[in-house]
C-alpha cells in the first residue's frame, strides 16, 4: 500500500531540516495551505454563481457579491491574521502594505507577499488561475515591522510557492531545499505529496509569450520569438506556442514539460506588467530551486533591488538552456546602455514616477 503523506505531514517532516526552527514558518505555511483550501472551494463555485443567482445581489449582511480576487485576497490574510505568525502582508490587492496589529502576531517573525488570485481575467471562462506567495522574515527585531521589513530583495525569501487551480488543484513550494508538489484530493480534502523533488528539464521546446504584443516588444525578443519558429531538427524546432495568460498556469505547465515564459518590457509598459514582489520573486526563487533560470533578459531576477512594493520588472524565466539563448538574443539586439535607459524612461515621463 502506497503511503499518502499530506502537506501538514511533510511540513512537520522537513523541519528538521532547519535546526533552529521553532514550528513558526511550518505553521505559516499550513494556514497558507488552509487559505488555499477555502480559495479552491469558491473557484470551483464560480460558474454556478449565475446559475445560484448571487451576482450582483446582495447577502444578509448587506454585502454585495465579492470579486473572486476580492475574496480570495480577505481569505489569505484572514488566515495569516488567525495564525498570528505574520506581521506584515503585501498584496497585489493592497495599495499600501497591511500591518497585523494583534496580540499573537505581537511576536511574528515573517512577512507574506501574495496576489491572491492570478491569472483572474480566466475565471470567467473556466481556465486555470493561481495563487502566488512569498515569504520573508524581518529584519528588525523588535518594535513594529515597517517598509524596511518589506523592501528586501528576492535572494531573501525564505520560502515561496504557488497554488494552481486547474484540472485538478495544486499547492507548489520551496524553503530553499528543492521544490515539492502536492495535489489536493478533494475526497478528503488534504494537499498530497505528488510531485516531489521537482524539476525543470534543462532544454524544451515550449514558448509562452503574448505574440499580440509583438510589435511592441524589444528587437531581441521579436528576434528570440523568429528564432522559436525557424525550422531546425537537431535543436527541435520550430517550437510550440502556449499561453494561457494565467503565469501560474504557464510557468507550471513548462515546469513540468520544459518551457520558457517571456514577459517582456513592451513600448506600452516599458518596466514590462508583471510585479517583483508578489509574482516575479516567489516564481524566480521555485524555477531556481527546481534548476530553471529567471532573469530580466539580462540580470538576474532575485537580486534586482526592491524599491517599491508594486514595482514591476521585465521577466524570462524556465528551462536554463532556453534562458540563457533569450539572453543571447536580448544581449545582441537590445542591449541599451544605462544612458539610453534613462533618456527613454525620461522620455516616456515614468523616471521616479514607477509604481
Ligand atoms: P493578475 O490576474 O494577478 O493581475 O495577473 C495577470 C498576469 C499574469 O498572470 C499573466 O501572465 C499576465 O498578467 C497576462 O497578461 P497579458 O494579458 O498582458 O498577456
Ligand atoms: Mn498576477
Ligand atoms: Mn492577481
Amino acid at each position: 500500500m502506497t503511503i499518502v503523506r499530506t502537506l501538514g505531514q511533510f511540513i512537520i517532516e522537513k523541519q528538521a531540516d532547519f535546526p533552529y526552527a521553532k514550528g513558526e514558518l511550518s505553521r505559516l505555511l499550513r494556514d497558507i495551505g488552509i487559505a488555499a483550501k477555502i480559495v479552491n472551494r469558491e473557484v470551483n463555485k464560480a460558474g454556478l454563481v449565475d446559475i445560484l443567482g448571487e451576482l450582483d445581489s446582495t447577502n444578509i449582511q448587506g454585502e454585495t457579491q465579492k470579486k473572486l480576487d476580492v475574496y480570495a485576497n480577505e481569505q489569505f490574510i484572514s488566515a495569516l491574521k488567525s495564525g498570528g505568525e505574520c506581521c506584515i502582508v503585501v498584496s497585489e490587492e493592497n495599495d499600501d502594505y497591511l500591518y497585523i496589529d494583534s496580540e499573537i502576531s505581537k511576536n511574528a517573525k515573517y512577512i507574506v507577499a501574495i496576489d491572491p488570485l492570478d491569472g483572474s481575467s480566466n475565471i470567467d471562462v473556466n481556465v486555470a488561475v493561481g495563487t502566488i506567495f512569498s515569504i520573508y522574515r524581518r529584519k528588525s527585531v523588535e518594535g513594529k515591522a515597517t517598509l524596511h521589513d518589506v523592501l528586501q530583495n528576492g535572494t531573501e525569501q525564505v520560502a515561496a510557492g504557488y497554488v494552481i487551480y486547474g484540472s485538478s488543484t495544486m499547492l507548489v513550494y520551496t524553503t530553499g531545499k528543492g521544490v515539492n508538489g502536492f495535489t489536493l484530493d478533494p475526497s478528503i480534502g488534504e494537499f498530497c505529496l505528488s510531485h516531489p523533488e521537482m524539476k525543470i528539464p534543462k532544454d524544451g521546446t515550449i514558448y509562452s509569450i503574448n505574440e499580440g504584443y509583438y510589435v511592441h516588444f524589444p528587437d531581441g525578443v521579436k528576434k528570440y520569438i523568429k528564432f522559436c519558429q525557424e525550422e531546425d531538427k537537431a535543436t527541435k524546432r520550430p517550437y510550440t506556442s502556449r499561453y494561457i495568460g494565467s503565469m501560474v498556469a504557464d510557468i507550471h505547465r513548462n515546469m513540468i514539460k520544459g518551457g520558457i515564459f517571456i514577459y517582456p518590457t513592451t513600448s506600452s509598459a516599458p518596466l514590462g506588467k508583471l510585479r517583483l514582489v508578489y509574482e516575479c520573486n516567489p516564481i524566480a526563487f521555485i524555477i531556481e530551486q527546481a534548476g530553471g533560470r529567471a532573469t530580466t533578459g539580462f540580470t538576474r531576477i532575485l537580486e534586482l533591488e526592491v524599491t517599491s512594493l508594486h514595482q514591476r520588472s521585465a521577466i524570462f524565466i524556465g528551462s536554463e538552456n532556453m534562458v540563457l539563448k533569450a539572453e543571447e538574443f536580448m544581449r545582441e539586439y537590445s542591449r541599451l546602455t544605462d544612458d539610453e535607459t534613462e533618456a527613454r524612461l525620461e522620455s516616456l515621463g515614468i523616471i521616479g514616477g514607477i509604481d
